[in-house]
């Protein structure tokens, strides 16, 4: 009898997980119906669009809500390479409403109100999600709003800007912006790593080896920090006291994953260079033998030390870079499609979680859920389902091969204005100038303050 029991509640086992999230991994089909489930249930985290709230953003910053201003920079490039791997339109006019609001007043995702928190990547992963708006061809803004090429540029140009690149450390970018910020003195990878990548990028659209240039530059300066090492791992960060020798051997996965997808567009820029497929293999051996369990993706920092919210969108970038990665450098295609599959074959499973049974949590090596939702888990799922359509999907545009974005070079020099747009109202524009009155107001006694501190 017991026995009989027993055989019984193991074979209804898999009914407690009906609503799990179900994809056949052969099918193309399948991947897009599961990732439609996994974006509504991204989605649902998201309250920009409701009255009184703000565009842009996830609820935060903490203790808010869980999230940073730059995850809604991330989010919304998740959601752009899901439309661009599904064609799912649905979330096109939040995308598009969103990446404009929070451009900021000088068009550069610099925006006063979270001037307080921002670092060279925050804006970067902005930044990014712009660029990846331009060669994806997402809907172009209207005249008088800015152009995604536009806002790639001027992040950019901020960021190569002198006051950005100091001689501290013999070059390279802080992460932090202002000098209040704790971490001004930091001179780490993903700052760099971001306009590293973000160079190489706009070099590949434009045609302008201005980018490039920059990129070999800020490329080489990391190597001889030795942020990298001979064996490919990629370490932190150093404090500018230290001469950034004091070197913090953290490894994260992003940190790989943004330098991985940099080079391999200056594979492509280079018209496939030897250097840098080299390079490209190099991050690829390090990125495998660091961050991958039996082809699953794992972050150690996290799961095996020490988990901080920042962490749990990590693997989503890693899925969704080196799936870009395999369409500008397709020497690496069989190689780093097959990782990711059996990925997200093990992410997948993990997805049996929240009110619906079908949310996913971080721990993916062992294929059960760990009791966690969030933003950042969804979009780590929705980026490895949409990695898996790389395949059929369009390679990145240039400005030579059907890109339409409408750039500057100018972009977000502090004397660079856009057309204005001849809507807006004396009314309109008084309303705002009280406002950001207000804003800096508080701003500069807030930094004070904190100087102070
Ligand atoms: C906000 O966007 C979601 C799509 O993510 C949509 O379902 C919802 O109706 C929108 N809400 C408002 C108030 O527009
Ligand atoms: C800045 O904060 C104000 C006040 O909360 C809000 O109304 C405005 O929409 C915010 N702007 C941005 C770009 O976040
Ligand atoms: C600091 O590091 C840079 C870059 O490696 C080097 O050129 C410079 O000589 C170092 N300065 C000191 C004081 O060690
Ligand atoms: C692409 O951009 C460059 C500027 O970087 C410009 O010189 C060139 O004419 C553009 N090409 C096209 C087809 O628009
Ligand atoms: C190339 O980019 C640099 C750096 O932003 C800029 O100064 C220069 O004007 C650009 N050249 C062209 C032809 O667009």
């Amino acid at each position: 009898m017991l026995s009989v029991a027993r055989f019984h509640l193991l074979w209804l086992a898999p009914a407690v997980v009906l609503g799990a999230l179900e994809v056949d991994l052969d099918s193309e089909d399948s991947i897009k119906a599961a990732a439609k489930e996994v974006a509504y249930d991204l989605m649902k985290y998201y309250h920009g669009n409701e009255s009184g709230q703000i565009p842009g953003v996830l609820p935060g910053p903490p203790p808010a809500g869980d999230y940073y201003w730059w995850q809604g920079g991330a989010l919304w490039g998740t959601m752009m390479d899901y439309w661009h791997y599904t064609g799912d339109e649905t979330y096109n006019d939040v995308t598009f409403e969103a990446m404009q609001f929070q451009v900021g007043e000088n068009k550069d995702y610099e925006p006063t109100n979270w001037t307080l928190s921002l670092g060279n990547d925050d804006q970067s992963f902005w930044g990014m999600s712009a660029m990846l708006g331009a060669e994806i061809n997402f809907r172009d803004p209207p005249e008088g709003k800015p152009g995604w090429l536009y806002l790639a540029q001027a992040v950019w140009n901020t960021q190569a800007a002198p006051d950005r690149h100091d001689d501290t450390c013999g070059g390279g970018l802080r992460w932090q912006i202002f000098p209040g910020n704790n971490g001004y003195d930091y001179k780490n990878t993903i700052a760099n790593g971001c306009f590293f990548n973000m160079g190489a990028r706009l070099a590949r659209y434009t045609h302008n080896d201005t980018y490039a240039q920059w990129a070999i530059k800020t490329w080489d300066w990391i190597m001889d920090m030795h942020y990298i090492d001979d064996k490919w791992n990629v370490y932190d960060g150093g404090h500018i006291p230290a001469n950034c020798t004091d070197i913090n051997k953290q490894q994260y996965s992003y940190n790989a994953a943004v330098l991985l997808l940099g080079a391999a567009y200056m594979y492509d820029y280079s018209n496939q260079s030897k250097e840098w497929e080299d390079r490209v293999n190099g991050l690829l051996d390090g990125m495998e033998r660091v961050f991958f369990i039996n082809g699953t993706l794992y972050e150690p920092s996290c799961e095996g030390g020490i988990c901080k919210a920042d962490m749990l969108s990590y693997k989503g970038y890693v899925h969704r870079w080196l799936a870009a990665a395999t369409q500008v450098a397709p020497f690496c295609k069989d190689r780093v499609l097959k990782l990711l599959r059996s990925s997200a074959e093990a992410a997948v499973k993990q997805c049996t979680g929240g009110d619906n049974g079908r949310q996913c949590g971080f721990h993916w090596t062992t294929r059960v859920y760990d009791g966690q939702t969030g933003a950042g888990q969804q979009m780590d799922v929705l980026g490895a389902l949409c990695s898996l359509l790389t395949a059929n999907a369009k390679a990145p545009v240039t400005n030579s091969t059907g890109g339409t974005s409408v750039g500057d070079p100018n972009a977000g020099s502090r004397t660079t204005s856009l057309p204005e747009n001849a809507e807006i109202t004396t009314g309109d524009r008084a309303g705002a100038g009280i406002l950001t009155a207000f804003i800096l107001a508080t701003t500069i006694g807030g930094a004070v303050w904190m100087g102070w501190d």
